[in-house]
């Protein structure tokens, strides 16, 4: 590519990423949300500040996921008292975010997840002791992260570990299916980069199996079940396996 080039590509990509955000900047002004308004002038290092500077910059933020849409409330008000009815701490068993019912609050909107993660233990143990990891534990409550491989030996080795006795091999493991499951998306995506299979064709049915064993793999990640994920990673290389037949060099086979 000559510079010229580089630089009109970066322009259009630029262009790409940045359109949508200013229709998103558009939006929010039009419809002002009061929680949002109020407590990004909150300073960052009171305890409520910290959570909604937290949200600032989130997947959430971007697709207009606001602080009513979890905690209720009414953003349609300025006033304090009014916009805060129906909201309650986290640490009030009806509180929307009252830890038991964390899992349903997200589920509202990610159902998939929610039911896989309705059917592990961990689910169980949430709901008759309050011990064990919920949506927040791998995600945080706002800022949408995704647990990483390293973040395994503290997440889960907080109960795994050799003192407690409690199943101690699944911070090892969990991390290597993590890693898996990281390297198969890669591959995956690259994959789809290089084919781009025609509609119709035998090459778009493989690609398609493929990617729905890709989603299964992920969401059975939320039931914990660490040999069902490995199985769908499985269907997914041999699917990516018959996609690149006669079109890569024998050695790769
Ligand atoms: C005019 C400013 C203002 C508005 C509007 C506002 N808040 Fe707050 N909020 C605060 C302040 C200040 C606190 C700290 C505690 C207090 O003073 O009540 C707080 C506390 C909270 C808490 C912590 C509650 C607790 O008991 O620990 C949550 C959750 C919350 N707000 C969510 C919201 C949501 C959701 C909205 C919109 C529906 C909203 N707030 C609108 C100023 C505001
Ligand atoms: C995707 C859901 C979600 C969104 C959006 C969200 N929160 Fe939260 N928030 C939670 C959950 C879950 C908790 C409780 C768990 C925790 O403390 O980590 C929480 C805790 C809090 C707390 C601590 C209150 C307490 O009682 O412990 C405050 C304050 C708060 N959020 C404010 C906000 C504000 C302000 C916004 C918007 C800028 C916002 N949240 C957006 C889910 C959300
Ligand atoms: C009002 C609907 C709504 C609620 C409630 C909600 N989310 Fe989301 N969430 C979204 C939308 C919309 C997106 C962006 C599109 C997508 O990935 O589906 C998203 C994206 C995400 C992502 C993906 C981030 C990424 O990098 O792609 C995670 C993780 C997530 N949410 C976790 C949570 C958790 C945990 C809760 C509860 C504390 C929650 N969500 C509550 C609507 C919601
Ligand atoms: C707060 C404690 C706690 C945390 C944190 C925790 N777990 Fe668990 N986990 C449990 C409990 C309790 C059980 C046993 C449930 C039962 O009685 O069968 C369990 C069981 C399991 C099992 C079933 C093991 C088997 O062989 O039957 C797997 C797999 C598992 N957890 C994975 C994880 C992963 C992965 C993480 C980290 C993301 C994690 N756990 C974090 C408490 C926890
Ligand atoms: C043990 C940690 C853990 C728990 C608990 C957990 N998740 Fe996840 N979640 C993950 C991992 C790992 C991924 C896959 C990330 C990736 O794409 O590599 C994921 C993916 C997601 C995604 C999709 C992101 C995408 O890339 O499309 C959403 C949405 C989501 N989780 C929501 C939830 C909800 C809702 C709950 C609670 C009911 C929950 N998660 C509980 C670890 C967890």
């Amino acid at each position: 590519m000559s510079k010229i080039d580089r630089i009109m590509v970066l322009f259009i990509l630029s262009c790409i990423f940045l359109f949508p955000a200013l229709t998103h900047a558009d939006k929010d002004k039009k419809m002002e949300n009061s929680c949002v308004t109020c407590h990004s002038k909150l300073t960052g290092k009171s305890f409520v500040g910290v959570k909604s500077h937290d949200w600032k910059g989130s997947v959430h933020q971007k697709h207009g996921v606001t602080c009513d849409k979890c905690h209720g409330g009414n953003p349609a008000v300025a006033n304090k008292k009014k916009a805060h009815k129906g909201v309650l701490g986290s640490s009030n068993r009806q509180s929307r975010v009252y830890y038991k019912n964390i899992p349903s609050t997200c589920g509202k909107c990610h159902g998939a997840e929610y039911y896989k993660f309705t059917q592990s233990y961990h689910f169980k143990k949430l709901e008759a002791t309050g011990r064990g990891p919920d949506c927040v534990t791998c995600h945080g409550s706002m800022v949408t992260n995704i647990l990483t491989p390293n973040d395994i030996a503290n997440v889960c080795g907080r109960c795994h570990n050799k003192r407690i006795g409690l199943f101690p091999y699944v911070p090892q493991k969990a991390k290597a299916v993590l890693l898996l499951l990281r390297e198969s998306k890669a591959l995956f995506d690259a994959d789809r980069k290089l084919y781009r299979p025609a509609k119709g064709s035998m090459k778009a049915f493989h690609m398609q199996n493929a990617r729905s064993s890709l989603y299964s793999a992920k969401l059975d990640w939320h039931k914990f079940d660490l040999d069902s994920i490995t199985g769908h990673l499985e269907d997914m290389f041999n699917s990516l396996k018959k996609l690149s037949r006669n079109k890569r060099p024998t050695s790769y086979k």
